[in-house]
Formats: structure tokens, sequence, C-alpha cells
């Protein structure tokens, strides 16, 4: 969609509204929105750009060594300009052109994250590993809760502490200091198989003295992609990937030049973008092995997912079985495809139970849906969901990174328009989404507010 769809006249009410917002608080975000007219057929090609969370702990990892790193296919998001502007904060030189991000590494003129960085994006708690393990001292910003839960790093710290750290909390901030200024290394369990939580202990480890190991360990593809990062900075870790992860400490790391892989929960929501729409899509670049849960589910409900070449073709023939998921830890369905899954089963004739086990507030979507249309009803950590639903198009809120992803999924098969508000939460974690779908076929524009 474009021409004079986008321009201002053509702006619904509330964007109106919006603008005026926009004049008042001096803020772009409040006005941008996007804007989809439901009902296209998706067809084509889609390349799936490199993954947001493996980026983010790859990019605090490069505190760990001086010199030259070079990151390739960096996806361009908010987020990982957050962490960008986290590494300058530190010291860091940091370039960036497209998807390649050159950071040159020297020692660290600051050893604290600050709450203004951190509020933005909770991620950033992916420094304390590195700076501990480097330098025996961090200083960083509790982040708090977010919109999808609680969300404390009382395991991130339990494992630094077994490893000889002294924690303190003062003022807002966790301070760690290490007396002598290196970790030793250390057994340790995780009460709970926390994805940062490994990521910033597997670092912290890597520079330590002796042999550490991590119990319980997440096995997400984007640990075991962080260890094998370190591995080429000289670190000597085995298995990630598995739920025991042994880190040999060594005396000191080298810069590195690698290439991040795919993006697996951008892959898994455009393979549902496909499914809503009935359509017919390649997704190019992708790891099939790292979908393996969500594309066993979505062909549970009748979803054709079939490998080709080094890509995923998608055909979609709605309406679809209902289909029950469990979100877990990896290998198990990802929390992060939970509300894309639902808008899917919002096509299916019959119900389907969705239970969310990793947060405890990410359900926040289906008000939203509902308003659409759904008939979805929460009882504890299940979301039932009744189908097959019309859905129509509808002003509605985004609140987190993947509920706003599921609004976008509605909206494609909705129908008539929907307007998304608040898609900064989109930024931060899918590249330049609407250019994606519209090249598939889909009507959507992203409507800025212009004083
Ligand atoms: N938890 C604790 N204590 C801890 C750490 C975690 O109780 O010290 C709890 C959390 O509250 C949560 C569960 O353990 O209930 C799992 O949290 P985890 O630590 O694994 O999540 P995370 O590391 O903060 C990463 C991703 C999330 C993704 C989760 C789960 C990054 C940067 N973030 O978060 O991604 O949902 O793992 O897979 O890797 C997203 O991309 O939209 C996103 C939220």
């Amino acid at each position: 969609m474009s021409g004079p769809r986008n321009g201002p006249n053509r702006l619904q009410p509330y964007l109106r509204n919006r603008l005026c917002d926009r004049v008042r608080t001096g803020t772009r975000h409040a006005v941008d929105g996007f804007h989809i007219v439901g009902g296209e057929t998706l067809r084509g090609t889609v390349r799936i750009s490199g993954a947001k969370n493996a980026a983010l702990p790859i990019l605090c990892a490069s505190l760990l060594a001086d010199g030259e790193h070079v990151f390739r296919n960096v996806p361009q998001l908010r987020d990982v300009d957050t962490t960008i502007a986290l590494l300058r904060h530190l010291g860091q030189q940091v370039a960036r052109e497209g998807s390649v991000v050159r950071v040159r590494g020297q020692p660290a003129r600051s050893v604290e994250a600050p709450y203004e960085l951190v509020k933005q994006m909770r991620a950033s708690v992916l420094v304390l590993g590195p700076l501990v393990g480097r330098y025996g001292e961090a200083r960083v910003s509790l982040p708090g809760g977010c919109a999808i839960g609680a969300r404390p790093i009382d395991q991130h710290l339990a494992g630094l502490q077994a490893m000889g750290a002294e924690v303190r909390l003062e003022h807002g901030y966790v301070h760690v200091r290490v007396p002598g200024g290196r970790l030793r290394g250390a057994d340790f369990r995780c009460q709970i198989p926390t994805v940062t939580g490994t990521e910033n202990l597997m670092c912290a480890a890597a520079l330590a003295a002796g042999r550490s190991t991590i119990a319980n360990a997440a096995r997400e593809p984007e640990v075991e992609e962080l260890a094998r990062v370190l591995n080429k900075m000289g670190a000597r870790i085995e298995g990630a990937g598995t739920d025991t992860i042994t880190v040999h400490g060594v005396e000191a790391l080298h810069p590195v030049d690698h290439a991040i892989i795919a993006d697996r929960i951008e892959a898994g929501t455009f393979m549902v973008a496909a499914a809503v729409t009935g359509g017919d899509v390649l997704l190019e670049g992708v790891t099939f092995d790292h979908l393996e849960a969500v594309a066993e589910r979505m062909r549970a409900a009748g979803v054709a997912i079939e490998r080709e070449g080094s890509g995923v073709r998608v055909v979609g023939r709605p309406p679809y079985r209902p289909t029950d998921v469990v979100t877990e830890p990896y290998p198990g369905f990802p929390t992060d495809m939970q509300a894309q899954f639902m808008v899917l089963m919002c096509r299916a004739r019959g119900r389907s139970a969705i239970t969310e086990t990793i947060f405890e507030n990410r359900f926040m979507h289906v008000p939203e849906l509902c308003r659409m249309g759904a008939c979805i009803e929460i009882r504890g950590k299940t979301a039932w969901v009744s189908g097959e639903s019309r859905l129509q198009g509808a002003e509605v809120m985004a609140t987190d990174l993947r509920a706003s992803a599921s609004l976008v999924l509605a909206g494609l098969f909705a129908e008539g328009e929907t307007v998304i508000r608040r898609v900064y939460h989109i930024d931060r974690g899918y590249e330049r989404i609407e250019h994606k779908l519209a090249a598939l076929g889909a009507r959507i524009a992203r409507v800025e507010g212009r004083a």
C-alpha cells in the first residue's frame, strides 16, 4: 500500500488525535502505527534476518576481548541499537554498515550499565557476565519487571556468587565485585534453565580460573551460538545445546569475525503469516532444525511445511484443525511463538488450548484479539481459543514485542482495516516487518505522524 493512503489526509481520526499527542509530548513513537487492510494472500519469498536473541549476547561478549571484532548478519533492530549504545557507553568503538557491526574492543572506561539503557531493554543485563569475567566488577541497573512478567535475575547472580563474586544491591543497581579480581571456576545448577542467565554465566566462566559447570542450562540455539562465538574467540566451552555446559577458563580471548544465525522466531512469525492468509511463502536462510517444535504443531494443525534447499516452504489452506500447545524451554514450543500461534488457532475449527508456562503475564494480546472478534477465554495459564473466528479490523494496541506481532498477523486476514498503535515494540525485534510483508503482497504501511 503506498501513495495517498499513507498521506496525512487519509489518517484515521485516532491517528490525527495521536498527532496532537505528538505535538504535546514531542515523541515520535506516540504516533507511529501500522495500517493493515486484511484479506490478501501472501505469496513469494522472504529472507529471514539474523537472530535478535543471538546478536545481543554476542555483541555484549565482545567486551571480553580487545581488538577488531566483525559481526555479520546482525539484524537492524531497536534492541541492537540499544546494545550498541551500551557498548559505546562502556567505551567501545562501534561502527555499523547495514547488517555488519564492527566493534573495536578496548579496555572499558566504565563497568556500569545505566538505568537509562536498561529500562529501554532488559537484555542490557547481558553485559553483566562479560564485565565481571573480564574486570572483576560490574554495576548494572536492575531491570525490574516488564510487560510479560517479573523476570528476576537471581540465577545470574547466584551463579556469579558460586564463582566467588560478592553481590550488593544499592540504589536500584546490582553491584557485583570479585575480591582478587578473577572469578574461580565452580559448579552451579540453575534452578530454572534461564537463557540470558546461562549466557551471562558462560561469558563470566570463560575467563575464570579453572573449570566451571552449568547444570540445568538453557539449551536454546542462541546459547549454542554464543558458545560457538566464544570458542572462536579462544574460549573452551563444551556441551552448549545440552543441559550441562562445561567451561574451562582461559587467560585471555581474542577478537572474532562471525555471521549470526537466522532468527527462528521471525521465521516462525512469517510461517504463521503464510498460513493464516492461505498463502504460499518460501522462507530463505533459516535453520529448519531450530523450528522443529513450531513446524510440528503447525503441521498437526494442517499447514503444509516442507524444506526446500536452504529454506522452508509454507503453504496454508485454512480452516485448520484445533491444536494445543504448551510453551516450554527449547527444544519445546517457544514462548516467543505463543501469541502468533494463538492467531493461527483463530483460523481452526474447534477449541485449542494454549498454555503458557514460561512467563506469568504473556496473554496481553488476548483482549486485543477479542476486540477483533476472536473467541478466547483465559483460565489460569491456559487460553482456550474457539474457532473458526471471522476477525474484523479494529484499532488495537501493541503491548510487547510478540503480542504486537500477533496483532499484525490477525490484521492480515481480518476483514477491513486494522490499525496497530505503539509499533515501536515491533521495531525492537522485527527488521522492516512491514516491507517484508508488503513484498509478499500484504497491504500494510507504517503511518508516521508528521507535525
Ligand atoms: N527467571 C528467574 N530467575 C532468573 C532468570 C529467569 O526466575 O534469574 C525466570 C523468568 O522470570 C522466566 C523464566 O525464568 O519466568 C525464563 O526466563 P529466561 O531467563 O530464560 O528469559 P530471558 O533470558 O530473560 C530470553 C529471551 C526472551 C525469551 C526467553 C525465553 C533474550 C534477550 N530474551 O529471555 O525473548 O522469551 O529467553 O525463551 O534472549 C523476545 O525475544 O521477545 C523475548 C522476550
